[in-house]
């Protein structure tokens, strides 16, 4: 079998009213990735090398956000799905290899279905092949009409159709493999002579078939796969869907993942072998987790990298990098521009930002700590708080190797606590502690006597 070239043509200009949003349809997310995404992803991955995106309703805002090799053409007024295909036209003149057309709004379709549909279409030397979908409700869709041969004659929209084809539960997913060629010829000839007074792209099958060219089904083994998404609820069940096919994926790997429906995890997050996921976890964005984590339950994780061995309870976690063996939580966040080294503890109800923390250093408790260089072997007391900013500007604080911060201080920042010094407990730091001193910044404790009786 030869390999053609293989374009696609993906329709995305339809408003998605159902919606019932200010963003476009296909802008709406799904497992990290806009619904478009999924489908130019699933189309790259079946061996398509170029991509058209037909686009209408806010192109341009579609057009700005999805970052993909893809070229648009753009269809000013949604005169139906034949006369979206149409607006590829330039494009596509001279085009001799097989044509996908597909929409915008299937995520849930996959590269091996597309990749199958091509085989069978060019092992049949077709002129079009349909993805099709047998469902026990057709109701909406538009029907596959067959002779008594069994072999296809057209397509009939729901409201273009009879009463006898309505009962027909065969349905078009929208999805189709074509002969540019023959597809460019036939878009000439598409009158909008329906209900909708639409150009059908469904029509050029009828057309097909009448100068005696091949036309095919393709059944979907799954028909899940190739329903799209009108509204919000079907939003969720794809997503449903996706979430599970991504959780799936990571147990082949190794990945033990306790209970799959109370876990969400993106498409682009790689996790080692041996992490236990816990319920109640997000992994999202670019996150990459290395091995024998334990991360969760009730954890959320966006853009970060966890490396290996790490522990990871109630937390949660942006744009951070997180070394080998650290434990993190219950109750942690940590915030952009984190860094820590090996063996780090950020404990119970701590706060960290934009620092970095030195191997085998602690911040068990109750504290905050933000635009600071803690170095190695460090301890910060419970109750310590880095007073990083003044109300206009922020300011650095440096801890340096083996000091200890005792309980309850304040780093007043600027300031430089010195290698192996002390700060003690209750302590407000203003000023330098330099190495090896103890930096002491409270009033010295007196008793009264007999305080208490004297009141009485
Ligand atoms: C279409 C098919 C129908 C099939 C169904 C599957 C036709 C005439 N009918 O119906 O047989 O069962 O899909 O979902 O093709 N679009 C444009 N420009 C337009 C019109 C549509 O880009 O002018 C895009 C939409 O954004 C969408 C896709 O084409 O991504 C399908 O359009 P939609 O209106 O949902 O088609 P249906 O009427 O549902
Ligand atoms: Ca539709």
């Amino acid at each position: 079998m030869d390999r053609q070239e293989l374009t696609a043509v993906i329709l995305a200009a339809g408003k998605g009213t159902r919606m019932r949003s200010s963003r476009p349809k296909v802008l709406h997310q799904i497992c990290g990735r806009y619904m478009l995404e999924h489908v130019l992803y699933a189309a790259q991955e079946a061996g398509v090398n170029q991509q058209i995106v037909v686009v209408g309703h806010q192109g341009e805002t579609i057009k700005q956000e999805i970052h993909f090799p893809v070229e648009y053409v753009n269809q000013y007024e949604q005169l139906g799905t034949g006369h979206a295909v149409m607006q590829a036209r330039e494009k596509l003149r001279n085009f001799r290899g097989s044509l996908l057309v597909l929409c915008g709004d299937t995520p849930m379709l996959t590269a091996d279905t597309l990749r199958h549909l091509w085989q069978v279409h060019q092992k049949g030397n077709a002129a079009a092949t349909i993805l099709t979908a047998v469902l026990p409700d057709a109701t909406g869709y538009g029907r596959i009409v067959r002779q008594e041969s069994g072999s296809v004659c057209k397509i009939v929209e729901q409201r273009d159709a009879t009463l006898e084809e309505k009962r027909i539960n065969e349905i078009n997913t929208g999805t189709y493999c074509f002969d540019g060629a023959c597809l460019l010829e036939a878009l000439d000839q598409l009158t909008p002579e329906n209900d909708q007074g639409e150009y059908y792209l469904t029509d050029v099958i009828e057309i097909f078939v009448r100068k005696g060219l091949k036309v095919q089904a393709f059944p979907a083994s799954d028909p899940v796969e190739v329903k799209g998404v009108n509204n919000r609820v079907q939003l969720a069940e794809s997503e449903a869907v996706l979430r599970e096919r991504v959780c799936k994926k990571l147990m082949l790997q190794g990945v033990s993942i306790m209970d799959i429906a109370c876990t969400y995890i993106d498409m682009d997050v790689k996790i080692g072998q041996d992490t236990i996921v816990y319920p109640g976890v997000l992994l999202e964005g670019q996150t990459e987790i290395g091995e024998n984590c334990i991360i969760g339950p009730q954890t959320r994780i966006v853009d970060s990298f966890i490396g290996d061995g790490v522990e990871i309870m109630q937390s949660f976690i942006r744009q951070a990098q997180i070394g080998s063996h650290n434990t993190i939580g219950p109750y942690a966040y940590v915030r952009p521009g984190t860094q820590t080294a090996e063996a780090v503890k950020i404990g119970g109800f701590v706060e960290v930002k934009k620092s970095s923390i030195g191997k085998g250093s602690k911040v068990p408790h109750l504290s905050y700590v933000g635009d600071t260089k803690i170095g190695e072997d460090v301890n910060i007391g419970a109750g310590t708080i880095v007073c990083n900013y003044d109300g206009k500007n922020k300011y650095q604080t440096v801890v340096e190797d083996g000091a200890f911060i005792g309980s309850n201080s304040n780093l007043v920042a600027p300031v430089v606590v010195g290698k192996d010094a002390v700060t003690a407990a209750g302590s407000t730091i203003t000023k330098n502690v330099p190495m090896e001193a103890l930096g002491i910044a409270r009033n010295r404790q007196t008793n009264i006597e007999d305080w208490v009786k004297r009141r009485k």
